[in-house]
């Protein structure tokens, strides 16, 4: 990285404060790189949004996805762990598995990721879900995905840990534009929450706007999912393992709350807002999965926009502008690759070599794959 003179680099800005920003923001202020966070609102990250699994198998990714997953999943606790030291917060990972439970034996030896879980008849299935309704005959056990307590716990955790290593936030501002010079990146204009415009300068950028990345960038295909959730509070134990149904999973967090998501649609746009729809797909995949599951008490209901692109799978690494990286459009697994994602752009942002066949996934994840040649 150039810097304005010699004593005082620019900071690298990271546009977005959500989990991908924060998560790049504390990997790059471990390694002595200045950075400053431009947040707009907090609250729409969808950090806070997401049940926080850990299910690169359970998800039944495949291909430079499922790789992906796989290596941020293995990522994942010493990642934590810096956090929790940095911090001095818990995040709330656990390993409690993850059962994906199928109608019959052949639709479970179907799944595409059904060579890495241990397969279970109708007696294990209940055996790890008890009360799982009758409907469900076979079942898929990975014991190697798991969860985090984002929304509580380690979006508040990360935070702190940047804050902690010396990161910079301006909350409340929007970036409006970028600027470029000599076709490289120059700066960026933003808006504050007393909308005042401001130009910040700058030569690297990390573009982590999640659903809206593309409204900053319009050669992004990125647009919105819109996923609506709920939480349950349960007696606590009364479930052990995650359930991953299909259109709808059970997240039971240690002191009892069970996380339930989510609906996926695609034609919402950014409509904000819980619909009488979207709750009774919610009401009736508890039914579906867990009987009684319906008789605990709902505590909460809240919406986001997942960041998606048209073959589901992340914008990593170089963008159309040189100087700003892309770390966005992580789909429905934005927890799980934020572990790889924030030490991969890290490294590029360093120049320094990606590890862990992180640099042989890449072109898997360039912007531009989607446009003929
Ligand atoms: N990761 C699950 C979801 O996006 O609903």
């Amino acid at each position: 990285m150039t810097a304005s003179d010699s004593s005082a680099p620019q900071p690298v800005l990271i546009l977005g404060g959500g989990l991908m920003g924060l998560a790049v923001a504390h990997q790059l202020a471990r390694r002595g790189i200045p950075v400053t966070v431009l947040s707009r609102r907090r609250s729409e990250a969808a950090g806070f949004v997401a049940a926080g699994m850990l299910a690169p198998h359970a998800e039944g990714l495949e291909g430079a996805l499922l790789q992906l997953g796989q290596l941020s999943l293995r990522r994942i606790p010493s990642w934590v762990a810096q956090i929790e030291a940095d911090s001095g917060l818990p995040c709330g990972l656990r390993s409690t598995g993850i059962v994906v439970p199928f109608h019959s034996a052949d639709e479970r030896d179907a799944y595409p990721t059904a060579a890495f879980g241990e397969h279970l008849d109708r007696e294990q299935l209940a055996q790890e879900l008890p009360g799982i309704n009758s409907a469900w005959r076979a079942g898929l056990l990975f014991a190697q995905d798991g969860q985090i307590d984002n929304r509580r716990q380690l979006m508040r955790a990360l935070e702190s840990a940047c804050v902690d290593r010396g990161v910079q936030f301006q909350e409340g501002v929007e970036v409006l534009e970028l600027f470029t010079a000599n076709d490289q990146l120059s700066g960026v204009r933003t808006r504050d929450s007393e909308g005042k415009e401001a130009t910040l300068t700058c030569e690297r950028a990390v573009l982590c706007s999640g659903a809206w990345s593309g409204k900053l960038l319009p050669q992004l295909p990125v647009f919105p999912v819109k996923g609506q959730m709920l939480s349950l509070q349960s007696p606590r134990g009364a479930l052990r393992r995650v359930i991953f149904g299909p259109g709808i999973y059970l997240v039971p967090r240690e002191d009892g709350l069970v996380v339930v998501g989510a609906t996926s649609e695609r034609n919402a746009s950014f409509s904000e807002g819980l619909t009488p729809q979207g709750q009774t797909t919610l009401k009736q995949g508890i039914a579906a999965l867990l009987p009684e599951a319906e008789s605990w008490p709902p505590m909460e209901r809240w919406w986001g926009f997942r960041p998606c692109t048209p073959d589901e799978s992340p914008l990593l690494g170089n963008s159309p502008i040189p100087g700003l990286l892309l770390a966005c459009g992580h789909h429905r697994n934005g927890v799980l690759m934020a572990g790889a994602t924030s030490e991969l752009i890290a490294d590029l942002v360093c120049t320094t070599e990606p590890k862990q066949g992180l640099a042989e996934l890449l072109p898997s994840f360039r912007w531009d794959r989607f446009q003929s040649s």
